[in-house]
C-alpha cells in the first residue's frame, strides 16, 4: 500500500454534501489524516473554495441550490481553483451522472454506498495528484524565473559587448583627432593675431577657435574615459579635493543664481589613497551635472563623512541638488558612455561614465538616488588609506 502523501501541513479537503449523515460519515473517516470542511451544497462550497482554495474537493452530484456539476463547471472557470482535484459522489449505478461529471472535469468518482477503505484510497490517490500538480507548478515557476534571469543576463552581455566595442573605436578615433585639432587651433590663433579686430576674418577665426576648443575638450574627455590606468595615487584628504571643486564651480553657480555650498565634515574623516586630479574631475562632473539640473534659486550641497562599507572603513562624499531629478526610465542608463539628455552640442554624455571609472579605479563605489521633480543625490564611497582593497564588487552602493 502506498503511504499517504507526506506534506508539511495536513491537506485541506472540502466536501459538498447536503445529506448531513453522509457528510458526518465522510468527515469521521478523513479527519485523522486531513483538515476537513463540510458544506451543505455547491453554492456554499464554491464560496468556501474561493475564500481559500482546498487541496481536494469531494462533491455530491444531486444537491439543492447548486449541484455538483455546476460547482465543477464554476471551479473550472476560476484560475485559482481550476487545478483542484475533484472526486464526485454519484448515486449507485448512475452512468449518466458519472459521464456528465467526468466530462465536466471531475478526476474520479465514488458510487454510493462506499466503505471507508475505498474512500481513503481514492482520496489518497487525489492527494498524490495534487502533490504532482503542485510540484509541476513549482518547477514551472522556477523555470520561468531562470528564463527571465537568462534573458536579462543576455541583454546585459550584449550591452556590455556593444559598449566595449564602441569604447575601443572611440578611443582610437579620439587619439587620431587630437593632433589635427591641435594644428587647426594653432593656425586659427596665429591667423587671428594678424586679422584686423572686428573684421569678418577675425570673427570667423574666433568661431573656428571656439569650436576647435570644444572638439578638443571632447576628445580629451574621450581619452580620459578610455584611459586604462589611473594617475599616480598618493595620500590625500578628500576635504582638499572638495574645496578645490567648490572654488572651480563657485563662479558658475553664482552666475546661475544657485547656492553652492558644503556642509562641515564630521570629525575623524580618514585620509584616502588616491589621485587628487582624478577625484577632482570626478566630483567636478557631479557638481556640473547638479548645476545643469538645478534652476536658479536652487541649491547644490557637497558633504563628506566617514562611512563603513562592508566593514571596511572609508569616506562618503555626496553631491545633492534640488534640481529636476532623474526619471526612472533613464536612470539605468545615465552611467553609459554617450548617454545624455542634454540638447545636441551641450553634453557629451561622458561625465558620469568617467566619474564611475575614476571611483572604481580607487576601489570605491558610486550610487545615485533621485526623486523626479525634487532632486538627486550622488554618493561616492572611497576606501580609507591603508584599508585592504576589495576587488570586483558591484558598482553600486546599497541605500545608506
Ligand atoms: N544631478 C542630476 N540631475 C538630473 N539629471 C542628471 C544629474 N546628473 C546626471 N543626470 C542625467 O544623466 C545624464 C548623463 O550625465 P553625464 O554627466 O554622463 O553626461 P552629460 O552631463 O549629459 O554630458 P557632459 O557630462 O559631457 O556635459 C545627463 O544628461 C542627465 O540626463
Ligand atoms: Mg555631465
Amino acid at each position: 500500500v502506498i503511504p499517504p502523501v507526506a506534506t508539511e501541513h495536513p491537506l485541506r479537503v472540502l466536501i459538498a454534501e447536503d445529506n448531513e449523515d453522509l457528510g458526518a460519515y465522510l468527515r469521521d473517516i478523513l479527519m485523522p489524516e486531513y483538515r476537513v470542511e463540510v458544506t451543505a451544497n455547491g453554492r456554499v462550497a464554491l464560496d468556501a473554495a474561493r475564500r481559500q482554495p482546498p487541496d481536494i474537493l469531494i462533491t455530491d452530484v444531486m444537491m439543492p441550490e447548486m449541484d455538483g456539476i455546476d460547482l465543477l463547471s464554476a471551479m473550472k472557470t476560476d484560475d485559482r481553483l481550476r487545478s483542484v482535484p475533484v472526486i464526485l459522489l454519484t448515486a449507485k449505478a448512475s452512468r449518466d451522472e458519472i459521464v456528465k461529471g467526468l466530462n465536466a472535469g471531475a478526476d474520479d468518482y465514488l458510487s454510493k454506498p462506499f466503505g471507508p477503505a475505498e474512500l481513503t484510497a481514492r482520496v489518497r490517490s487525489m492527494a498524490r495528484l495534487h502533490e504532482s500538480t503542485r510540484a509541476l507548478e513549482q518547477e514551472r515557476r522556477a523555470l520561468h524565473a531562470t528564463l527571465d534571469e537568462l534573458r536579462q543576463a543576455q541583454e546585459q552581455l550584449v550591452h556590455a559587448g556593444k559598449m566595449a566595442a564602441v569604447g575601443t573605436l572611440v578611443a582610437g578615433l579620439a587619439h587620431e583627432l587630437n593632433n589635427p585639432l591641435g594644428v587647426i587651433l594653432m593656425n586659427a590663433q596665429s591667423l587671428a593675431r594678424t586679422a584686423a579686430s572686428e573684421s569678418r576674418e577675425a570673427k570667423a577665426l574666433a568661431a573656428v577657435e571656439r569650436n576647435a576648443r570644444r572638439c578638443s575638450h571632447m576628445v580629451r574627455s574621450l581619452l580620459d574615459v578610455s584611459r586604462r590606468k589611473p594617475r599616480t595615487l598618493q595620500s590625500t584628504t578628500i576635504e582638499e579635493v572638495v574645496s578645490r571643486v567648490l572654488e572651480l564651480a563657485q563662479a558658475e553657480a553664482w552666475r546661475r543664481g544657485i547656492q553652492l555650498h558644503s556642509t562641515p565634515s564630521g570629525p575623524a574623516v580618514p585620509r584616502i589613497h588616491g589621485s587628487p586630479e582624478d577625484l577632482e574631475a570626478a566630483l567636478f562632473n557631479l557638481v556640473g551635472n547638479a548645476l545643469d539640473a538645478t534652476p536658479g534659486e536652487g541649491s547644490v550641497c557637497l558633504s563628506v563623512k566617514p562611512q563603513f562599507w562592508d566593514d571596511q572603513p572609508g569616506i562618503e562624499v555626496s553631491v545633492q541638488d534640488t534640481g529636476s531629478g532623474i526619471s526612472p526610465e533613464i536612470l539605468p542608463r545615465i552611467f553609459d558612455p554617450f548617454f545624455t539628455s542634454k540638447p545636441a552640442g551641450q553634453g557629451t554624455g561622458l561625465g558620469l561614465s568617467l566619474t564611475r571609472k575614476i571611483v572604481e579605479s580607487h576601489g570605491g563605489r558610486i550610487q545615485v538616488d533621485s526623486q523626479l521633480g525634487s532632486g538627486t543625490v550622488f554618493r561616492i564611497w572611497l576606501p580609507a588609506e591603508g584599508a585592504p582593497r576589495v576587488e570586483a564588487a558591484p558598482a553600486s552602493l546599497p541605500a545608506m
